[in-house]
């Protein structure tokens, strides 16, 4: 690629987004609501009013180059994206981007960055050896995604049969979550309240969007409640995200949320489908289910994919 050469980029802490336009190109296509005037439309967006951004310009006011930023709580923040335009690339212009929204970031308060990215990134290696030079934490998983049609449950079940009969012999059954009684709730509630389930896991922390009644299900040993699998409609794609899994730690990897898994797609192609999109995901601590997605389920799977996450505490 032929290199522009060095631009005196001019770099800038604007106080509010609004005025961005000119930038959109620097960002995902996601967040570019960010940059304009007017309201953001996605309240899974951060709130414009959290964001930050640095601009690098040429001389005459041409963009170069953006880094945005938005504080997720208190103390904390989330770097969405930094990008540079291509001619502009490996002559230090996205290190100072960096340098200075970490700036930004610890005038606001904030004492962490955060950058979530996906492994299929295009330029993930240009990003991750950024990170690295600006001595952000070696990348790790976050979650990983698995992409599969409603149809995987039909297509499973020749195979899958004595494993479902298996899981149905120590007691499984399920019920619609949207139908839960008020019994039902009380024993989610306590459940939650117990040390039993992650806090993550647990139904009331579960905000983004309302689970989607048709298949989210409440998992039953011998009909009482012992976890619950819950999808809300993608953000981004047509189809279930099933965002929430859980079982209680005394049935795990025995199989009983791969058996849920599989209840809620068939509900699913049901309700919308066989060719509606599933995606499930899990976090990327949880090896275990990691290797039940690899192994298990990816044979019916379209497609998966791994988030990456990379932190920096920074100075006061
Ligand atoms: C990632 C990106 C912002 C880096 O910007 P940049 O201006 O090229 O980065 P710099 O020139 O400041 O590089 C700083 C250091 O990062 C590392 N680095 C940057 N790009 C690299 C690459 N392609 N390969 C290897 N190392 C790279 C090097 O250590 C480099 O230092 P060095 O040039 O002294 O060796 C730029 O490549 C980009 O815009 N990529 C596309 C957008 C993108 O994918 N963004 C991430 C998701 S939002």
């Amino acid at each position: 690629m032929t290199r522009a050469p060095a631009p005196a980029a001019v770099l800038a802490v604007p106080a509010a987004l609004d005025g961005l336009a000119a930038y959109a190109a620097f960002t995902y296509p996601r967040y570019r609501p960010l940059l304009g005037p007017g309201t953001v439309p996605d309240h899974t967006l951060p709130q414009a009013d959290a964001c930050f951004a640095v601009t690098a310009a040429d001389g005459q006011g041409r963009p170069l180059g953006l880094a945005l930023a938005a504080r997720t709580a208190p103390r904390e923040g989330r770097l969405l994206s930094i990008l540079v335009a291509a001619p502009w690339r490996r002559q230090g212009l996205g290190r100072r981007l960096l340098a200075a929204i970490e700036t930004a970031a610890a005038h606001r308060g904030l004492d962490l960055l955060t950058a979530y990215y996906n492994d299929g990134l295009k330029g993930r290696p240009a990003l991750e050896a950024l990170l690295a030079a600006a001595a952000w934490s070696p990348p790790q998983t976050h979650e990983v995604r698995l992409f599969g049609r409603a149809s995987f449950p039909a297509r499973a079940e020749p195979d899958w049969r004595p494993f479902l009969r298996r899981v149905e012999a120590q007691g499984y059954s399920h019920s619609l979550y949207a139908e839960r009684t008020p019994a039902d709730e009380a024993a989610v509630q306590a459940l939650c309240a117990s040390d039993r389930v992650e806090p993550r896991l647990r139904p009331a922390d579960w905000l983004v969007r309302p689970a989607d009644p048709r298949v989210s299900i409440l998992i039953r040993r011998h009909g009482a409640v012992a976890g619950w699998v819950l999808g809300e409609p993608g953000q981004d794609f047509d189809g279930i995200h099933y965002t929430l899994g859980y079982v209680l730690p005394s049935l795990r990897r025995a199989g009983w949320l791969i058996r849920g898994l599989w209840e809620v797609v068939r509900l699913q192609a049901a309700a919308y489908g066989p060719d509606h999109l599933a995606v499930y995901e899990t976090n990327g601590e949880n090896t275990p289910m990691i290797r039940v997605m690899l192994e298990r389920l990816s044979p019916y799977a379209e497609r998966i994919d791994a988030q990456r996450v990379s932190r920096k505490p920074l100075a006061p």
